[in-house]
């Protein structure tokens, strides 16, 4: 028998009896749970063992009650397959960032099954220990998120050398980003024949361009990765971090859902993307570390916000900090969970 989790109905826009809601980067550092499997292991050995991962993916469902499981890796685990050295300092790191066509004619497409084999490990392990519990949604970064990294060798505050690249040098720019956005589709049809019941795109520098820039040097290539995955009974989440602007564009790249950061109206937000199209979002991840009266009148706001609209699965607008109080998170949870029961 399949379940019908209320958050594929919502993902897919149909009614709910209450609001389904999960926490970007909801395993990790701001759960004391998180950090004593940490402590054992580097970031990159818990990624790498699968019943290390499964057991941090499983951390929030238990703590936190959300409605939605998020597989436990990171967006650069099939990079550093592609030939790239990678280290967490926490921050990621790149020894030999892609300069040039020589790079990037020497980054390989990872074979998934030999390449990434704990991945999909552990997307097993986790479809067992969820089944009937919770759905598990894979994911990974959208094609120039990865680029950023990829060139800048780091994260980056003005992003020069991609920046460089993709005005400088258009044809080795869209070199690599038709290798990564062949890579990225491998990757995540690999995560959806392991199990993944949902897929979130990453996108946390698409909106470090002007609109215009967003459709002349990353929409094409999203939009190709979308339209290559395996997506029959799969809805795919696209998340862009500063896209507020540039929503109608976002929306071409075809998703089912749209992630909204905190910048946004989510209620207009919804009028300019159409009823057509779910949206999730959009708590400032700030707002946790306010008292339990404003975390509350602020997740009563964006519910008011989607006014009763089917397609909302409520989330923040980026990931949890680190020094969050999890009993804030919870109580978040719990709040969406009572405000919008039907
Ligand atoms: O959401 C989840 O619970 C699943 C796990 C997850 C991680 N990274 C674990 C992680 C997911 C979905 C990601 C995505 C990711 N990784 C993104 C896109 C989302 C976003 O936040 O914008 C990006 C840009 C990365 C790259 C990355 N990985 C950065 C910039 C960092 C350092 C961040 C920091 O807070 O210092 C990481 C490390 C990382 N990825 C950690 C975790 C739990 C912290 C590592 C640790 O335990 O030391």
């Amino acid at each position: 028998m399949t379940t019908e989790y209320d958050f594929i109905k919502a993902c897919w826009g149909r009614p709910v009896d209450r609001t389904p809601v999960w926490l970007m980067r909801q395993a990790g550092r701001y759960l004391p749970q998180y950090m004593e499997v940490r402590r054992k292991c580097t970031f990159l050995e818990l990624c790498k063992t699968p019943e290390l991962a499964a057991e941090v993916t499983i951390q929030p469902i238990d703590y936190l009650g959300a409605d939605a499981a998020i597989l436990f890796s990171d967006i650069l685990t099939p990079v550093e397959p592609m030939g790239l050295k990678l280290d967490f300092v926490p921050g990621p790191v790149f020894e030999n960032p892609v300069r040039t066509q020589a790079d990037v004619d020497a980054l390989r497409i990872p074979v998934m099954e030999e390449d990434v084999p704990y991945v999909l490990e552990t997307i097993k392990i986790l479809r067992r220990e969820f089944e009937g519990r919770v759905p598990l949604i894979g994911f990974g970064g959208a094609p120039f998120t990865l680029a950023c990294y990829m060139v800048e060798g780091k994260g980056s505050k003005d992003f020069a050398q991609i920046k460089r690249m993709m005005y400088g040098a258009p044809e080795l720019y869209a070199a690599l980003m038709e290798k990564i956005t062949e890579m990225d589709r491998q990757y995540l049809n690999a995560q959806i024949a392991a199990g993944a019941q949902a897929i979130q795109i990453f996108d946390t520098w698409g909106g470090i361009v002007s609109p215009l820039d967003y459709e002349k040097y990353i929409l094409s290539y999203t939009t190709k990765l979308i339209n290559g995955l395996n997506r029959d009974g799969i809805p795919i989440i696209h998340f862009v971090k500063g896209a507020g602007t540039m929503l109608k564009s976002v929306r071409k790249a075809g998703s089912d859902v749209v992630g909204l950061d905190w910048h946004v109206n989510l209620g207009e937000a919804r009028d300019i993307l159409g009823a057509e199209t779910a949206v999730q979002g959009n708590l400032d991840p700030t707002v946790l570390y306010a008292p339990k009266a404003y975390i509350e009148n602020e997740v009563k706001r964006i519910l008011d916000e989607n006014a009763g609209r089917p397609g909302h699965i409520f989330n923040l607008g980026h990931g949890i900090l680190p020094t969050v109080d999890p009993e804030h998170a919870k109580f978040m949870v719990e709040c969406v969970h009572r405000l919008s029961r039907k």
